[in-house]
C-alpha cells in the first residue's frame, strides 16, 4: 500500500539510479535522505570493494542488515527517502523487515543492457561494486537480476520502468504515484 506521507524505500539493481533519484526525491519532497551504502562505507571506514576483499560478502551482508534495520527505525519516526544497495533483498530477514515497516517501496526497474551501460560508465563502480558471481559484465547483471527481480517486484508498491527515463522524469513518476 502506498503511504502518502511516510518514508519511501528505493529498490533496484546496481545502476538503476537509486542514489541519484533518492537525492532528487528528497529535495522535491522535503524528506531526509539516507543511502545505505554510504552509511555502510562510513561505519566500516572502507570502500565496499575493500570490505569484500578483507572480510568477504557474508560480513558485508551482515553489516548491510544492521544499517538497514537502523534506517528503517529512523524512517518510522520521520519521513525519509532510503536508497538501498541492489543486494538488500538477498537476505530474507531484510525482506521481512522492509515488508513489516510498511513504508512505500518503489522498484526502479531497468533493462539489463541499460543497467550494464550505466554501471560500466560509472567511475565509482570499481570502489563500490565488486564482482558478486563467477561471471562478469552484462552476464553478471543478467544473472543477478534474474535472482533478485522477483524480490523487488514482491516488495514493490510502485514499479517505475526507468530504462529510458532521466532522473527528473523518474522523480515525477514516483511523485505522481505517491500523491
Ligand atoms: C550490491 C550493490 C551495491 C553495493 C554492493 C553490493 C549488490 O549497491 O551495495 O556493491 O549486491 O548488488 P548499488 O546497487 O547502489 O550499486
Amino acid at each position: 500500500m502506498v503511504n502518502r506521507q511516510g518514508s519511501i524505500i528505493l529498490l533496484g539493481a546496481r545502476g538503476s539510479g537509486k542514489t541519484t533519484v533518492g537525492r532528487s526525491l528528497a529535495r522535491a519532497t522535503g524528506r531526509g535522505f539516507i543511502d545505505l551504502d554510504e552509511i555502510l562505507i562510513e561505519r566500516a571506514g572502507l570502500s565496499i570493494a575493500e570490505i569484500f576483499k578483507r572480510y568477504g560478502q557474508p560480513w558485508f551482508r551482515r553489516l548491510e542488515s544492521r544499517v538497514l534495520r537502523d534506517a528503517l527505525r529512523a524512517a518510522s519516526s520521520r519521513s525519509l527517502i532510503i536508497a538501498t544497495g541492489g543486494g538488500v533483498v538477498v537476505r530474507q530477514v531484510n525482506r521481512q523487515w522492509m515488508k513489516r515497516a510498511k513504508h512505500t517501496c518503489v522498484y526502479l526497474k531497468c533493462d539489463v543492457a541499460e543497467l550494464h551501460r550505466r554501471v560500466a560508465g560509472d567511475a565509482s563502480s570499481a570502489m563500490n561494486r565488486p564482482a558478486l558471481t563467477g561471471v562478469s559484465g552484462i552476464e553478471e547483471v543478467s544473472v543477478l537480476l534474474g535472482q533478485r527481480e522477483p524480490h523487488y517486484v514482491a516488495l514493490a508498491d510502485i514499479v517505475v520502468d526507468v530504462s529510458t527515463l532521466d532522473t527528473s522524469s523518474v522523480v515525477e513518476r514516483v511523485l505522481a504515484a505517491v500523491r
